[in-house]
């Protein structure tokens, strides 16, 4: 019987050892553990209910509006799942402005001249105007295709900053750069007069929102799954060099713009499922969740929590404003300060929130 039982045994342990063997042979990924904040991190300020306060803009008109931006007339744009540039005029009705086409939009822009520039994870960078859609930036210097751009700023001087979140992922694997916790992510430079992008940063970790400063001495670029932001000198004795501008944050930021006081609002998500978070510690289950898509959607947590915050342009958070049961918002993804209102952007929502800013409890 002994024996009968130690065979039975050496065939599991076999059975279960080639499964294991199989599916890190298959699985996409080459994973790293990731230490996720401590959960304590986020009680820094009381949970509050305020983006449960939001008015909503164009429900059912907007897929999954993930950013926002604002022209110099007050017009709000945003680029939705469905491929369409739309706009708020300030009579309140919404227009179907451009058609770009795909599901491949993220981060736009207003320029100076009132063009929209647009990150198209396909195409590269956009530029769309009142002539239509053209390509700006689609290739590196030495030819090859620019992909996943995530999100753009311009500079006074006609620079666009931008952002590829992930050289080794597509948008729609996303959460596997998130699994394998390497640095793909880059910030890139486009020069308009010479037509040319170049790299200012590599190996970040899921390189996502981009804001200048105030006097645009600096870029801060959030690095998604790392749970921090960087400060990248633009000017002065430190010019080209890097330092943390916030770390620890209590979610991971995603967009970040900068407020019309100086500080900034980072939109920021959950990377995982309450009780799952083990997985990021796991090189097997990480393999495990890589290999069978189906066991992202349980562990990754983006859908059920909203969260924005609002840093001080030296890196100290002032304010957070939070859906914690993601029942009017979830996967809030950007917030832009306009006209003492807060909207916000998300890719689990058919409409863009609006916050009073004066109204809310300020914590
Ligand atoms: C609102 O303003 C836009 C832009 O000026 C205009 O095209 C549109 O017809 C206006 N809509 C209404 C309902 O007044
Ligand atoms: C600029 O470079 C892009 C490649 O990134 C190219 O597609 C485009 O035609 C160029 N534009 C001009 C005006 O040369």
């Amino acid at each position: 019987m002994d024996s009968y039982m130690t065979a039975c045994s050496s065939i599991i342990i076999a059975c279960l050892l080639a499964i294991t063997l199989q599916i890190i042979f298959f699985s996409p990924i080459s994973p790293n553990l990731l230490q996720l904040p401590p959960a304590s991190s986020a009680s820094i300020f009381t949970p509050n209910n305020q983006l449960q306060k939001v008015i909503k803009l164009g429900e059912g008109l907007l897929k999954d509006p993930e950013d926002v931006c604002v022209d110099n007339m007050g017009v709000l744009y945003t680029a939705t799942r469905d491929g369409w540039i739309k706009r708020l005029h300030k009579n309140g009705s919404w227009e179907n402005w451009r058609m770009i086409g795909g599901d491949t939009l993220l981060g736009i822009t207003v320029s100076r001249t009132g063009d929209l520039i647009v990150c198209d994870t396909e195409k590269g960078l956009l530029k769309v105007g009142e002539e239509g859609v053209s390509v700006l930036a689609s290739a590196y210097a030495n030819g090859d295709k620019i992909r996943f751009a995530d999100d753009v700023i311009e500079a006074v001087d006609g620079s666009l900053y931008f952002s590829v979140a992930s050289t080794k992922f597509g948008l729609h694997e996303w959460y596997l750069d998130v699994l394998e916790a390497r640095p793909h992510g880059q910030l890139l430079k486009y020069d308009p007069s010479l037509n040319q992008t170049s790299i200012l940063l590599d190996n970040l970790c899921f390189a996502n929102g981009v804001a200048l400063s105030p006097n645009q001495d600096f870029l801060v670029v959030c690095e998604t799954w790392k749970h921090r932001c960087l400060k990248y000198w633009l000017k002065g004795e430190t010019k080209g060099q890097t330092e943390i501008f916030i770390d620890n944050l209590p979610g991971a930021p995603d967009n970040i713009n900068l407020a019309p006081d100086g500080s900034f609002w980072i939109a920021l998500l959950q990377l995982s499922s309450s009780g799952l978070e083990f997985v990021h510690t796991s090189k097997v289950s990480k393999h495990l969740v890589a290999t069978f898509p189906k066991l992202i959607e349980q562990v990754n947590g983006v859908r059920r929590k909203a969260m924005v915050i609002n840093v001080a342009p030296h890196g100290k958070i002032i304010r957070k404003f939070d859906d914690p049961t993601g029942k009017v918002m979830s996967m809030v993804t950007s917030a832009l300060e306009f006209d003492d209102h807060l909207y916000l952007g998300s890719l689990n929502s058919g409409f863009i929130g609006k916050l009073p800013l004066k109204k809310s409890i300020v914590n």
